[in-house]
């Protein structure tokens, strides 16, 4: 079982939508992939768990409740731990997410599980970082989102070289590229110049295709064919090939 943790200190830039995609595609390669959600707007769990619901991973990490309960599989056989509204004010109490999910045997059933975070710190953000064997930033090719990167790298290696359990970064990738704008291609320069070396050569452009899924509550792909359904795919490649 490997944790990849989709992650960025700035609201908005794609990272709900990218751990949904990737999730899917990762599932069509055929691993066993589990979403979970650790940001308390839950926009995840929202989208793949269509109906009102009371516990979630907060109360999992509490010892209240147990996984059983709030692990779900949709129709498409994407499987999902629901988040909960209230996991900002999750307090650390030693639980250790890694050893909750082999408790409950979901290592010996799962490949990959896929969270999404917040776009701020807290306990419970940690607590994923920490049990993550690999971490994806999701960016906007804008100047103050590129600017972010280099100290949200540093922070991310403290955080790292300050646990047992090393994660890897294995990459970036740029999203809502869109080069019809002249300033899109001077930012995706320098940020190819600042980070070429963990950058995904495969971005994903603005699709409106993407919102109309999301309210759909699907992946990309499942709403028809689109550009942005290929470079999911395409980033799923890139980014297997660097797990090897
Ligand atoms: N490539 C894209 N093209 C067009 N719209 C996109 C793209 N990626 C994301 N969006 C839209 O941008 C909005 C923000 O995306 P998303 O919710 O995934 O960001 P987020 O980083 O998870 O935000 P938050 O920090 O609030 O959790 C959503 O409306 C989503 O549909
Ligand atoms: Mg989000």
């Amino acid at each position: 079982m490997k944790i990849l943790s989709v992650i960025n200190e700035k609201g908005g830039v794609g990272k709900t939508t990218t751990t949904l995609n990737i999730a899917h595609e990762l599932a069509r390669h055929g691993f066993r992939t589990l979403l979970l959600d650790l940001d308390k707007q839950c926009d995840l769990t929202k989208t793949v768990y269509r109906q009102p619901w009371e516990v979630g991973i907060r109360e999992v990490l509490e010892g209240i409740t147990s996984i059983d309960e709030i692990y779900y599989e949709n129709e498409d056989k994407l499987r999902f731990i629901l988040g909960s509204k209230d996991i900002s004010a999750f307090k650390d109490n030693g639980a250790d997410l890694r050893l909750i999910l082999e408790q409950a045997g979901i290592d010996k059933e799962t490949d990959f599980v896929v969270i999404d975070y917040p776009p701020e710190a807290n306990d419970a953000t940690i607590k994923g970082l920490i049990a993550s064997d690999y971490v994806l930033i999701v960016t906007e090719v804008e100047t103050l989102s590129i600017d972010n990167l280099l100290p949200m790298i540093e922070t991310l290696e403290v955080v790292c070289s300050s646990h047992e359990r090393p994660f890897n970064i294995i990459g970036i990738v740029a999203n809502k590229v869109d080069y019809r704008r002249n300033l899109t291609k001077i930012n995706y320069e320098r940020l190819s110049r600042m980070l070429g070396n963990i950058l995904f050569d495969t971005h994903i452009g603005t699709n409106t295709m993407i919102p109309y899924s999301i309210q759909e509550g699907v992946p990309v792909r499942k709403v028809g064919w689109s550009k942005a359904a290929k470079q999911y795919s395409l980033l799923v490649e890139e980014m297997l090939e660097r797990m090897k």
